[in-house]
C-alpha cells in the first residue's frame, strides 16, 4: 500500500556556506557531504583562483564529495567528475550529470514502501546486524534498495542512492565506518543521531531534487583511475589523497560502507577478517612516499595540455618545492596561491583538529 509522504522544511541551512564573492548562488544548494579532504569549506577561495582562468570545460579528476565539480558546474563549465572509488561517482551522476530528473511524489512513494522479499535482497540486514545501526535502519536500506532496483532512469536512481548515502553518513556518529556501534548508543542529542535512516532519507531526497540543475551544457561522471581521464578539457582540478604521516588516510577503510551501499555491494569482497565488514583497499600511488612522486608526474604529464590546478597543503608529501618542480617541467609558468585553513575532521572529544596552509598550484 502507498503512503503519502510529508517531508518537513529543510533542517540544513546551519550546514550551508554563506558564499559572497561572486559565487554563483546555486553553490548553496550544494549538500555538503562529510569527506576526508573536502574542499567545501575553501571553495569560495578556489572559486577566486578559478574565476581568473579562462576555460569553458573542466576535470575534476579526484572529485570525492563533489564540490569542486558542483561550483565547476556552476560557474558553467561543461565538467567531467570522476574519482577511483564508485559512490563519489553515483553522487556526481545525480547532480553533475544529471540536469533535470527529479524523484517526484509517487516515486518516493513507491520506494518507502518497497519490500525486500528474495533472501539476496536482505544481505545488509543479513551482513551488518548489531555493526552500525538498529534493525529497523537495516531492513529499511534493503527495502529501499529494493525499489531503486525498479528504476529505469541511472539519474533518478543515482538521486535516491545519493540520498541514502548522506543518510547514512548523517546517522553515523563521526561520518565514517571504522569502529562498531548503532547511534542509539550515542545520546549527545546531535538530531542527525536522533533521526531514523528513514527520516534522514525523506529529507534528503528533498535536498537531492533542489540541487539538481542544469548549466546548458554537457556534463559527465566517471569512475577510474585519474590518469585513464580523457584529455583535452580546458581546466584540469587535481586533489589527490595526502601520503600519510601517522594515521592513514585510506578512504576505503573509513567509507567502506558507502562504497558498497553505492552498488549493492555487486563486485566488492568483504575482508573475512573484519570487525565491521570492510572491503578489500584498493591500491592508490597517492598513498605511499614510494610510488608518490611518480604518480604527480605521470598526473601532470597526462594533463600537460591543460591548465591545472593542485589542491595541496603543507603538512602533506611531496612538498611544495618538489611539486612546483615537477608542473615545470610541462607549464611554461607555476603560480602558488596560499590561504591558512583548519580542518575539522571528528566530532567533540573525536576531534582532530589540523592547521596547515592550503596551496593551489596553478600550471598554466
Ligand atoms: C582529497 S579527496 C578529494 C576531495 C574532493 N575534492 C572534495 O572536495 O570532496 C581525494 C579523492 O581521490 C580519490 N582517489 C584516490 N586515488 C585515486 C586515483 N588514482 N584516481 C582517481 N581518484 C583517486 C579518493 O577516492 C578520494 O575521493
Amino acid at each position: 500500500m502507498s503512503q503519502t509522504v510529508h517531508v518537513s522544511p529543510s533542517p540544513n541551512h546551519s550546514e550551508q556556506l554563506q558564499l559572497t564573492n561572486g559565487v554563483p548562488g546555486q553553490v548553496s544548494a550544494f549538500p555538503r557531504f562529510r569527506y576526508m579532504g573536502s574542499k567545501y569549506r575553501l571553495l569560495e577561495w578556489i572559486h577566486s583562483t578559478l574565476e581568473s582562468l579562462q576555460f569553458s570545460s573542466a576535470v575534476d579528476a579526484f572529485c570525492g564529495s563533489g564540490a569542486v565539480s558542483y561550483l565547476l558546474k556552476s560557474m558553467g563549465a561543461s565538467v567531467i567528475a570522476n574519482d577511483s572509488l564508485s559512490f563519489p561517482s553515483v553522487l556526481a551522476t545525480a547532480l553533475i550529470e544529471n540536469d533535470n530528473q527529479k524523484i517526484d511524489a509517487d516515486e518516493l512513494d513507491l520506494l518507502l514502501s518497497s519490500k525486500a522479499r528474495k533472501s539476496s535482497e536482505k544481505f545488509i540486514q543479513k551482513t551488518f546486524s548489531g555493526i552500525f545501526y538498529t534493525p529497523e535502519d537495516l531492513e529499511f536500506l534493503d527495502n529501499v534498495w529494493s525499489g531503486i532496483r525498479a528504476f529505469d532512469c541511472k539519474f533518478r536512481s543515482s538521486l535516491a542512492i545519493s540520498a541514502l548515502l548522506r543518510s547514512a553518513v548523517k546517522r553515523q556518529p563521526r561520518g565514517q565506518f571504522t569502529v562498531a556501534g548503532d547511534p542509539e548508543r550515542y545520546k549527545d542529542g546531535r538530531r542527525d543521531l536522533q533521526l531514523s535512516l528513514k527520516e534522514h532519507f525523506i529529507e534528503q531526497i528533498q535536498i537531492y531534487n533542489s540541487a539538481v540543475f542544469t548549466n546548458q551544457y554537457s556534463n559527465k561522471a566517471i569512475s577510474g583511475d585519474a590518469t585513464e581521464v580523457p584529455k583535452g578539457a580546458d581546466l584540469v582540478y587535481l586533489d589527490p589523497p595526502y601520503v600519510p604521516r601517522s594515521d592513514d588516510n585510506c578512504y576505503v577503510k573509513r567509507y567502506h560502507f558507502l562504497e558498497g551501499l553505492s552498488c549493492y555491494w555487486e563486485g566488492k569482497e568483504i575482508l573475512a577478517d573484519s570487525k565491521v565488514k570492510k572491503i578489500a583497499k584498493p591500491f592508490t600511488p597517492f598513498s605511499y612516499r614510494r610510488t608518490a612522486d611518480e604518480a604527480f608526474a605521470n598526473l601532470f604529464r597526462h594533463f600537460s595540455d591543460s591548465t591545472l590546478v593542485l589542491s595541496y597543503s603543507s603538512n602533506a608529501y611531496p612538498d611544495l618545492k618538489t611539486l612546483v618542480s615537477g608542473m615545470k617541467k610541462y607549464k611554461k609558468s607555476v603560480d602558488v596561491v596560499t590561504r591558512e585553513h583548519r580542518y575539522h575532521f571528528g566530532t567533540h572529544k573525536n576531534a582532530n583538529r589540523n592547521e596547515v596552509t592550503e596551496y593551489l598550484i596553478i600550471g598554466h
